[in-house]
């Protein structure tokens, strides 16, 4: 045992313990301080450069002098002196593809029907932004800071690391280029010692972001859309990801950390373990050894630690530890790192499929892109943990996070809420960028006990065949050599068999129901997941099929070819012990890729069980019936159908009930019993007034749902989960925005426009319907309601008490009051 206690060891740094508990809900607590990072979010200027004119790009590449003199050729708007004073403030993560307004030109060939008669316009893909080659004005951005450092940083070393940015970033500091980074999703890191002005002078960083090209077939955004942070270490110090943790269910915790010493003298350091014992409160369970670190020289230690008694990581209780790296000189603590981990067990059976800690889970998951309604790609922290918590309430304990790295924020957050992830590279590729790229995901993720899986490809054209074996091969050996504790898997389309399918440990199948049985036949002692399921179309609150509007009906009736409603999947996967469960296609509805109707005018998908905003579609009622215990009765559709009076109308009903019954207008139209993961229907006709659904269990009644036809509009309300918020300057809340009638019933067909307007220390960052068809603005203050619906994101600016209010012409309206501290 040491001979130190917690107090010695923070009497060197400010670092904050935070034991994690299972269920905090407040943002403010997840974030486990490492007091040698800061935000470097705030304070950047933002300009458009230009892709082909060199003027317009602030005179880069202007002459073939870019390289030539280190320090001052890379360009002009990289000296001290440079006025950015016409560029505009802004505040990271941004993501200015949101800002653009949806441009449709028409395609320079015309577009023709594939094989099944869907049209599919290139543009679409990325939710038609002007982004890329026919867009030079819009795709090349600029951003700058001057920052000053303290004379305390004198001997320290100084870098910076960006979480992500899309993307083709170069990194100039004082004029030197002293970083290219290609990819949108993997992060990097710059050391900036060498180039820092050492007296008070303020240092210049510059970041050129090329959106031009693209990485995906959906919509990914532009510029830096994820933190940066400045990093200030002892010379002698753990780098970036430099504490790798592996625990074991017997108590057997192994601790592998990087020292490294960046100074010209030999050092003499202690490298001190202490972990914190959460819910018993011990933190004094230490242990450590003496390094003698050479000049410029890193070394890799591995210490052990045992907890008698480990408190395993759970989906029900996502208990995390968390470990204090210290390096100590002189007995005071000169650098320390704390890092979270959880104590569980994962296995794949082929048989049977996933279990953690010995415990059966079928994922019940959802697969989804990063960009939310208003804010796009750059997605506030706060919001991550608002939409993971949807996908909770619906059911969903696992996330794919397709088909790319995602935020270090998100994979926190599922540590913290108890949800498991397939962690996915965004090329499968075993060249050196490719490798790179799987590396930094490795290292940078692999001590989130949320992670079950790394997925090195998704339906990629190789995958059947011998070369796509090799690449798969090598890139398989790289994640065993970082991680020999989880398994690869792959999202296959075709091929299965074939190619990729004996180098990957788990198989995964994109669509393709009706193949699993014979491949598990064939192959029995291949694991099985459903890397993409349904893929079901719906438009939320619309109930009959409109071509000519694409609008697809919100019964789960439609899919395209390859895909499947959600009964058609989900009671087959439920059913069979050896497919591990499947993650639907998708979550949320996402820009881009516009499906079913491909082509303008619609720029968003129409997957999701929730749509852009996060408002839940009927479908989310089906999974929540299913994927969850408590008892559930949803009813649909509204109750509104003016001119269809006598008319046949379909009545659903999702409910996990005995039996549901149906009344229309008092009058019992049939009781029915439900059978597992099925819905329940009635055909009746429209009669304006009220329809009520009663669910049974054991004969008795234990819910009640209803739809009442509603009159004119009369009243906004609006409304928040979250009225308590951190005054961080990033902190915000999704206020939703209702439109109700004179009785206090929603008009589910009403579009008035609304307007927000906040007083006090808040800011709407942008608005949304979930109207897949909409061209309205993201970054404004006002929004038609669609189907009834739209929402505000506030955030935070200050401290203070913060009023949210939304009027309409002709309404009556609403009003919230948060609260920031
Ligand atoms: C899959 C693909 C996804 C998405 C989905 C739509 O083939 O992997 O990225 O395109 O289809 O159903």
């Amino acid at each position: 045992m040491l001979d130190l206690n917690r107090r010695h060891l923070l009497a060197g740094t400010a670092a904050t313990f935070v034991a994690v508990q299972a269920g905090t809900s407040q943002a403010q607590e997840r974030i486990v301080e490492d007091s040698r990072r800061t935000r470097f979010d705030t304070g950047w200027r933002f300009a458009f450069g230009h892709l082909n004119d060199v003027e317009k790009d602030f005179g880069y590449g202007g002459d073939l002098r870019t390289y030539a003199k280190q320090g001052i050729d890379a360009t002009p708007v990289a000296k001290a002196d440079y006025d950015d004073s016409q560029w505009r403030p802004v505040t990271l993560p941004h993501d200015w593809a949101v800002e653009l307004p949806f441009v449709h030109k028409e395609p320079k060939t015309p577009l023709k029907p594939d094989d099944h008669g869907a049209v599919w316009d290139p543009a679409a893909n990325h939710g038609y932004k002007p982004l890329g080659r026919d867009y030079p004005e819009t795709s090349i951005g600029w951003y700058r800071k001057t920052f000053t450092l303290d004379a305390a940083d004198k001997g320290k070393r100084i870098s910076l690391e960006f979480d992500g940015v899309f993307r083709d970033a170069m990194v100039v500091i004082n004029g030197y280029i002293v970083k290219r980074n290609d990819s949108g999703y993997t992060p990097f890191r710059v050391e900036l010692n060498d180039f820092l002005n050492t007296d008070d002078k303020p240092n210049t960083v510059l970041v050129r972001v090329d959106a031009s090209l693209g990485e995906g077939w959906f919509y990914e955004g532009a510029g830096i859309y994820r933190h940066v942070w400045l990093v200030k270490t002892d010379p002698v110090h753990i780098p970036q990801y430099g504490v790798c943790v592996r625990a074991k269910t017997d108590g057997t915790v192994e601790v592998t950390t990087t020292v490294r010493n960046d100074s010209d003298q030999a050092q003499d350091v202690y490298l001190a373990l202490h972990w914190d014992m959460g819910v018993r409160g011990n933190i004094d369970n230490g242990t450590g050894t003496k390094l003698n670190l050479e000049p410029w020289h890193e070394v890799e230690v591995k210490l052990s630690l045992t907890e008698a008694q480990p408190h395993l990581w759970s989906l029900e209780d996502p208990f995390q530890y968390t470990v204090r790296t210290d390096i100590l000189r002189d007995n005071r603590s000169i650098d320390a790192v704390t890092t979270r981990f959880g104590i569980r067990d994962i296995k794949f059976d082929a048989q049977t499929g996933f279990f953690l800690n010995g415990k059966s889970v079928k994922f019940k998951g959802t697969c989804n892109h990063q960009d939310h309604a208003g804010v796009g790609a750059a997605i506030p922290d706060a919001l991550q943990r608002w939409r993971l918590q949807q996908l909770k309430d619906m059911g969903c304990n696992a996330y794919r996070a397709s088909h790319n790295p995602p935020t270090p924020e998100l994979l926190d957050l599922c540590d913290e809420m108890g949800i498991l992830v397939i962690d996915e590279t965004r090329m499968m590729t075993s060249s050196p960028e490719g490798l790179a790229q799987l590396e930094t995901l490795i290292k940078r993720d692999r001590n989130h006990p949320s992670v079950i899986l790394w997925s090195i490809g998704n339906e990629e054209p190789q995958q059947g065949t011998e070369r796509g074996a090799n690449i798969a091969r090598t890139m398989k050996r790289l994640c065993n050599e970082l991680d020999p504790t989880r398994l690869i898997t792959a999202a296959m389309d075709n091929g299965y068999g074939d190619g990729i399918t004996d180098v990957i440990d788990v198989i995964g199948f994109n669509y393709r129901d009706q193949l699993i049985d014979d491949f598990h036949a064939k192959h029995p002692d291949k694991p099985i997941i459903g890397t993409e399921t349904a893929s079901t179309v719906s438009t939320r609150g619309e109930y009959v099929k409109d071509d000519a509007a694409h609008i697809v009906p919100a019964y789960d009736t439609t899919a395209p070819w390859w895909a499947s409603t959600a009964e058609n999947w989900w009671p087959h996967f439920d059913a069979k012990p050896y497919i591990a469960g499947g993650f639907i296609w998708t979550g949320f509805d996402y820009r881009g890729e516009p499906t079913p109707y491909s082509e303008w005018p619609s720029i968003s998908s129409q997957f999701g069980a929730l749509d852009t905003c996060g408002f839940p579609k009927d479908n989310y009622y089906y999974y929540r019936a299913w994927w969850r215990a408590e008892p559930l009765l949803h009813l649909f559709p509204h109750w509104n159908w003016e001119g269809r009076e006598g008319k046949e109308i379909s009545v659903w009903a999702h409910s996990n009930a005995d039996e549901v019954e149906l009344f229309v207008n008092g009058k019992s139209a049939g009781r029915k019993t439900v059978t597992k993961d099925l819905h329940v229907e009635w055909i009746v006709p429209y009669q304006p007034g009220k329809i009520e659904a009663f669910a049974y269990k054991a004969g008795k009644v234990i819910l009640k749902d209803k739809r009442e036809t509603a009159s004119a509009p009369a009243k906004i309300v609006l409304t928040t989960d979250r009225t308590a918020l951190t005054n961080d300057g990033m902190d915000c809340t999704v206020i939703k925005a209702e439109v109700f009638d004179a009785k206090g019933r929603l008009v589910p067909k009403a579009d008035n426009l609304i307007k927000f307007a906040v007083s006090g220390p808040g800011a709407v960052i942008g608005v949304g319907n979930g109207n897949p068809n909409s061209h309205e603005a993201d970054k404004a203050s006002e929004r038609k309601a669609f189907n009834g619906l739209c929402c505000a994101i506030v955030q935070v600016t200050g401290a203070g008490g913060i009023t949210v209010s939304a009027s309409a012409e002709g309404l009556t309206g609403g009003k919230v009051n948060l609260k920031s501290a």
